[in-house]
């Protein structure tokens, strides 16, 4: 039987149903629609709306429902409109006329409204702590490996060098930076819809601020129209989760040139690696490969939101029931993959030499050469001039700043002395940069104690 059975003479038409409906994937609000439900009437019994035995009566009722869908006792009807009308009915079923009362000073309109931001609180605050769990992995390794001296790059060529837990510490940022979006996209999912009605409130004098305590928002949607009709809180988070995304997407790609036997900085553990169906020898990094391809579903996600709500005319439209499958695929698919990626990163086996090695070659110390001469009172040009003449005799000669006699650096130019050894290693090149921001050790390690006491306060 349809909500809007006295109005019309004839069932929904079988095939049309299905797709009016969305049962299938609103389901999972199951919860937050009877919370919300519950905050209603007791709000309608408190303000006299409906007697106060109802408002119990109707509160037990949905309690009980709530229960036997926990337990598996009550099935979700998969035939019913939507996860709102199901509940309702069932209502109806288990206290009869008394049911029928919820529905009072409320449209369906309002109702989804406030599940959905229900909802979507709480997995904000779900992949909010993912990202601190990930955030606190990399202040970890990232003190482990402050001293590890790698190549760092530009253009994916070796550029200047700089530590391991630096690189891992760039990360820490960005996701420093989502967890304050994901802050933002909640505070604007924290306002409470309810009592908007259909789109022009009601005429019966309920109390929204009551069921905006009961049901812990902090504020309260200030226009009915826009109350009934807004989901950029979706478009933000899902614009959010895409940034996620984009800066998980990075790191994988990172991780899976560093398994690569041409970089060989990290190993991942078997656990988060996956063997070939046909090389023997082949490791593979899938779930980094994984996580880089999922960005595309997120992305799509937000593309379909922003779509979703582009032109919509005030208020409600039936539009916006497309905005469940975006938004949750998009929740789920970042909740996945860090549920993946941080033990992956967890576990990884880092190998310090080997980023040693690589950055001992590719004359990543060549801008601390010239910054030597500059030291000794030559222009930064001129030294920069030398610096990259003795680069091509190393070239030339196969060998390495490290390595070229003093002589061969005299020859160019007669500055040079014993102490260039010293201004170019590559310890000294990287514990010098100790500017705010660099990558010296004491550095890193400072800055991982102040992420990691900061997030502790988000
Ligand atoms: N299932 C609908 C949705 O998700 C509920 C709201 C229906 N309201 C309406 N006027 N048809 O958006």
């Amino acid at each position: 039987m349809k909500l809007w059975a006295g109005r019309f003479s004839k069932e929904v038409d079988k095939k049309t149903n299905d797709f009016n409906s969305s049962i299938s994937f609103d389901s999972r609000m199951y919860k937050e629609d009877i919370e919300g439900s519950i905050a209603h009437a007791t709000m309608l019994g408190k303000c006299g709306i409906i007697f106060g035995d109802e408002s119990e009566a109707i509160v037990k009722g949905l309690e009980g429902i709530l229960s036997d869908i926990e337990s598996g006792k009550l099935e979700i009807d998969p035939n019913a409109e939507d996860i709102h009308t199901f509940i309702e009915g069932e209502l109806t079923e288990r206290l009869g006329q008394t049911g029928k009362r919820l529905h009072t000073a409320r449209s369906r309109n309002d109702q989804v409204a406030v599940d959905i931001r229900l909802y979507l609180k709480k997995e904000t605050v779900a992949v909010k702590g993912q990202l601190k769990e990930l955030v606190s992995v990399l202040c970890n390794k990232a003190e482990q490996y402050s001293t590890a001296v790698m190549p760092g790059y530009t253009h994916l060529q070796r550029a200047q060098p700089i530590t391991f837990g630096h690189h891992l510490m760039a990360y820490a940022e960005m996701l420093l930076r989502d967890i304050d979006r994901l802050d933002c996209a909640y505070k604007h999912m924290d306002e409470m819809p309810l009592g908007c009605g259909a789109l022009a409130t009601t005429t019966y004098p309920i109390d929204r601020t009551v069921t905006a305590s009961l049901l812990g928002f902090s504020g309260i949607c200030q226009n009915s129209l826009d109350g009934v009709s807004d989901r950029d809180f979706c478009m933000e988070l899902a614009s959010a989760l895409s940034i996620v995304m984009v800066h998980l997407s990075r790191f994988s790609e990172e991780i899976i040139m560093w398994c690569s036997w041409e970089f060989k900085f990290v190993e991942l553990d078997d656990a988060f690696s996956t063997g070939s169906s046909i090389m023997p020898q082949k490791k593979n990094p899938d779930i980094a490969e994984l996580v880089r391809g999922k960005s595309g579903r997120v992305f799509g996600d937000l593309m379909t939101l922003l779509t979703v709500m582009k032109g919509i005319a005030l208020a409600y439209n039936k539009d916006m029931q497309e905005d469940k499958e975006a938004i949750f695929d998009a929740i789920d698919t970042v909740k996945m993959c860090l549920t993946a990626f941080t033990p992956m990163i967890e576990t990884m086996k880092v190998l310090p030499d080997n980023m040693r090695k690589a950055a001992a070659k590719g004359f990543i110390n060549a801008t601390d050469c010239a910054d030597y001469l500059v030291k000794k009172g030559m222009p930064f040009r001129d030294a920069y001039k030398a610096t990259g003449t003795l680069v091509a005799l190393c070239i030339e000669k196969e060998t390495t700043l490290e390595e070229l006699p003093l002589e061969e650096y005299k020859k160019i130019c007669e500055t040079f002395d014993e102490g260039v050894y010293d201004a170019i290693s590559l310890e000294n090149c990287v514990n010098g940069r100790n500017v705010i921001g660099g990558p010296a050790s004491e550095n890193v390690r400072a800055q991982a104690k102040r992420v990691r006491e900061y997030i502790q306060t988000k």
